[in-house]
Parts: C-alpha cells; sequence; structure tokens
C-alpha cells in the first residue's frame, strides 16, 4: 500500500518537476518520498536553491511560508491545512511595532518560527541553529528577540547584549522538565544528553550540547558516545535511528501534534490537486526576504 504511494508520488514529482522538502519530526513514511530532510535553516538553504516549479513543504505554516518568501515565483504547497506551529502565532505584528516603540534603540531578531508579517517587521531572522551567531553579529547592544523566551533565555546565556525577551514558547519544548531528563539520564548512566534551545532554562543546562535538530544528528554522529537521550520532539529519533543504525536513541516524550498531521496520502493529493498553495502579499514577501537574506549570510558552525 505504502510502496504504490511512494511510487505515485515519485513518478508526479517527476512529472511536475517538484521537490518534496521534510522537516526531522515529520513522520518517518513522509521521509520516504523526502528530497530533502533537514531543520528549518538547512530547509530554507535547499529552498533558496531549488530549481524545481513546484516546492511541496511538509512541516508547518511558517517553514512553508519562508519557502514561498525565498521563492516567490514558485508554487509552494502545505499539503495539510492546520499545520500551524502555536509559538508562531504567540506575537503578531501589532506586538512587534508596540515593542519596537517602547525600545527605539533595539534591534529585532525573529526566530523563523513567526509569521510573514512578523518576519517582514524585523531586521533579521534566526534559528534554533544559529540564533546566538546571529544576535553577536549585530552592532546593537540591545535586542528584542520574538517570539520565544526560552531561546531568549538561552541566547542571553552567550551574549553581553541586553535580550528583550517576547513571552512565547513552545508547547512541546516547554513542557519538558528537569525530572524528565535527570530520570533518563538515571535509566542510561553513559548516555550524552542533546537538548534543543526551545527547552527551559533548567533543562538545557542538564545537556552536554545544546542543538537545533539537524546538529543532533551531526554531533551524535561525531561523538564516540554510543547512547543518545533526544531532549526535543520525539520524531527526531526516528531520524536519528534511521541515519545512524548503529547507536542508541531514547526519547523523552514529546509530541507535536501539528507536525504530525501530514500523511502520503495528503502529500499525494497535494501533488495531484496542487493543494493548498502558500500566498502572501507581495510587500509582505519583499520586508520579510531581507530578514531572512540576512540571516542565510551569517556564519555558524553546524555540528
Ligand atoms: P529546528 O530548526 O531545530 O529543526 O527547530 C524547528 C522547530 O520547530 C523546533 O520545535
Ligand atoms: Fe512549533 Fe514547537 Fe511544533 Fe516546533 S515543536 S513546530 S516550535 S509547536
Amino acid at each position: 500500500m505504502n510502496l504504490s504511494l511512494i511510487n505515485k508520488i515519485n513518478k508526479l514529482k517527476k512529472e511536475k518537476n517538484a521537490v518534496i522538502l521534510v522537516h526531522n519530526y515529520q513522520r518517518p513514511e513522509i521521509y520516504k518520498v523526502a528530497d530533502f530532510i533537514g531543520d528549518s535553516i538547512e530547509l530554507c538553504r535547499a529552498a533558496a536553491k531549488t530549481d524545481a516549479d513546484i516546492i511541496v513543504f511538509c512541516g508547518v505554516d511558517f517553514m512553508a511560508e519562508s519557502a514561498k518568501i525565498l521563492n516567490p515565483e514558485k508554487k509552494v504547497l502545505i499539503p495539510v491545512r492546520g499545520a500551524e506551529c502555536p509559538m508562531a502565532e504567540m506575537v503578531k505584528k501589532r506586538d512587534l511595532l508596540d515593542l519596537k516603540k517602547h525600545y527605539p534603540n533595539a534591534t529585532v531578531v525573529s526566530y523563523v518560527n513567526t509569521r510573514a508579517e512578523t518576519k517582514a517587521e524585523s531586521d533579521i531572522c534566526c534559528t534554533s541553529a544559529n540564533a546566538v551567531e546571529v544576535v553577536n553579529s549585530l552592532p546593537q547592544k540591545e535586542i528584542i528577540f520574538v517570539p520565544d523566551e526560552n531561546l531568549a533565555n538561552y541566547v542571553q546565556t552567550k551574549t553581553d547584549k541586553k535580550i528583550i525577551p517576547w513571552k512565547g514558547f513552545c508547547y512541546v519544548h516547554a513542557k519538558i522538565t528537569p525530572g524528565q531528563v535527570k530520570e533518563a539520564k538515571r535509566l542510561h548512566l553513559d548516555a550524552k544528553v542533546l537538548v534543543h534551545p526551545e527547552c527551559r532554562l533548567d533543562v538545557i543546562e542538564l545537556g552536554d550540547y545544546v542543538c537545533s535538530t539537524s546538529q543532533m544528528l551531526y554531533r551524535a554522529r561525531e561523538d564516540p558516545a554510543r547512547k543518545f537521550i533526544i531532549v526535543t520532539e520525539q520524531g527526531m529519533v526516528e531520524r536519528l535511528k534511521l541515519e545512524i543504525p548503529d547507536k542508541k536513541f531514547y526519547a523523552i516524550v514529546a509530541t507535536c501534534v501539528q507536525m504530525k498531521k501530514n500523511s502520503l496520502p495528503l502529500v499525494l493529493k497535494s501533488l495531484q490537486k496542487e493543494i493548498y498553495p502558500v500566498n502572501l502579499d507581495e510587500e509582505i514577501v519583499r520586508k520579510a526576504r531581507i530578514a531572512l537574506d540576512k540571516m542565510l549570510k551569517v556564519f555558524y558552525k553546524h555540528d
């Protein structure tokens, strides 16, 4: 059943000159039709350089929007309605305009987990892989950082600048407690701990490494340890098992419902009917692209 779906998707992909970009948290069945699997910044880079006519984006809405901002002339499709990252909805354009009035000397760093209209009011974007490097690349001393307060707090530990955080959060990462990580460490004494920076600071402090999702993959490949506790959305463990089958990975229970809405039948339908296209206002795209392009120029170490 899956095999015939996969064959149909691959055939249509060729016929329509389409690519399928897939976030690490997607179900493993979606990996099977991916042209590229990665974290937010890798997916931005893949979207920026593709010469396909259609991009099918398997992830959440802000990721598909970023692909559209970087490719306004292409058709960008998201196979499922309602795959909205709740954190991206936590800061609105008007909130940001109020903050900018309050801190007129501050520069605005928007996490990519924001809507296009928020990016359009920002000076630069960042992802979990490069947030520290982006902030430290700026000449200003005061930084408005939206929407993730946990990521802002983590960045504050790595910079002398004054970070002005917004009170947004990821419901998946914010629920992970130090107790859960300590228990996993007790059960797997010789495991290294890889933590996503959307976690609370008291959880981050328990990690051996703080990593974006793809940085977890590169770190686990390079590190001599054989076992790893993965402190992020649990789907990441599926990617790690697939890529590094000879090491052991232990997940903390944490599920992003929005990331799991997608399925192979929906991807096929998306390609067949060319649904659901991402449509953005031209002026928003123009302004948001400046912030995304600036981010893509900042050097950061991937693993
Ligand atoms: P990454 O960029 O690390 O993949 O993170 C995206 C995300 O939404 C994490 O919750
Ligand atoms: Fe958004 Fe959190 Fe889901 Fe990532 S894991 S897409 S930040 S809700």
